[in-house]
């Protein structure tokens, strides 16, 4: 079985980020992948900076780099705000990215060879496209694949039913598409 966490940059009550994380959980199931369904809510993650990871580096990092160690492929699904990825998500993921025990400073274990794949969901009628821009080369830069496969909601206020399901059939065909990729993918190099 392909592991797979997904990972929703968005904590507020009513996300339109975690409705679209369901979708996926659901379609990476569908493809006979693991699903662990990271709430970043449920971890206690400071903002990052240098003194603490020196002096008390945050049991919940470890936790949160241990549960990204442990799979073969990364989802994430991310607000866009600003035109990039919401902090919340950029926070964990640096978070995830440091050495911890005696590894090197570049060792990535969170990260390397891993696929990974890029969704959003926006108010706005560009679905968050520059914010999964920036996620790209994010998680380029810590050494995952991103596969070129991606899911953007455009009107997200408008764009789900009644039952967590996306109206449109465009976006609802892409998050089984992105979904049956990554698995494919992160079995692959895993
Ligand atoms: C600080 C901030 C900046 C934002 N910037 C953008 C933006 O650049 N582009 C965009 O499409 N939406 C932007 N938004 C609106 C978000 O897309 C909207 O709040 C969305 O509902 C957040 O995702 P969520 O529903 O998963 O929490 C911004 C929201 C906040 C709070």
């Amino acid at each position: 079985m392909t592991s797979i966490a997904v990972v929703v940059g968005s904590t507020r009550e009513g996300s339109f980020n975690r409705a679209l994380g369901r979708l996926a959980v659901r379609a990476l199931e569908a493809q006979g992948a693991t699903v662990t369904d990271v709430d970043l809510s449920a971890f206690n993650l400071p903002l990052y900076s240098a003194a603490l990871e020196a002096n008390a580096f945050p049991p919940d990092a470890v936790r949160l780099k241990e549960l990204f160690s442990a799979q073969q492929g990364l989802l994430f699904v991310s607000p866009e705000y600003n035109g990039s990825v919401s902090p919340l998500l950029k926070n964990a993921i640096d978070w995830a990215s440091r050495p911890t025990g005696d590894e090197s400073l570049v060792a990535l274990t969170a990260y390397r060879g891993k696929a990974s794949a890029v969704m959003s969901a926006s108010i706005s009628p560009f679905g968050g496209l520059r914010g999964l821009m920036h996620l790209r080369q994010i998680l380029s830069t810590v050494q995952t694949l991103v596969i070129p496969e991606q899911v953007l909601v455009p009107g997200a206020h408008a764009a789900f039913d009644e039952s967590g399901n996306l109206k449109d059939a465009l976006p609802a065909s892409l998050v089984d598409a992105t979904a049956a990729r990554l698995v494919a993918v992160a079995k692959a190099i895993g």
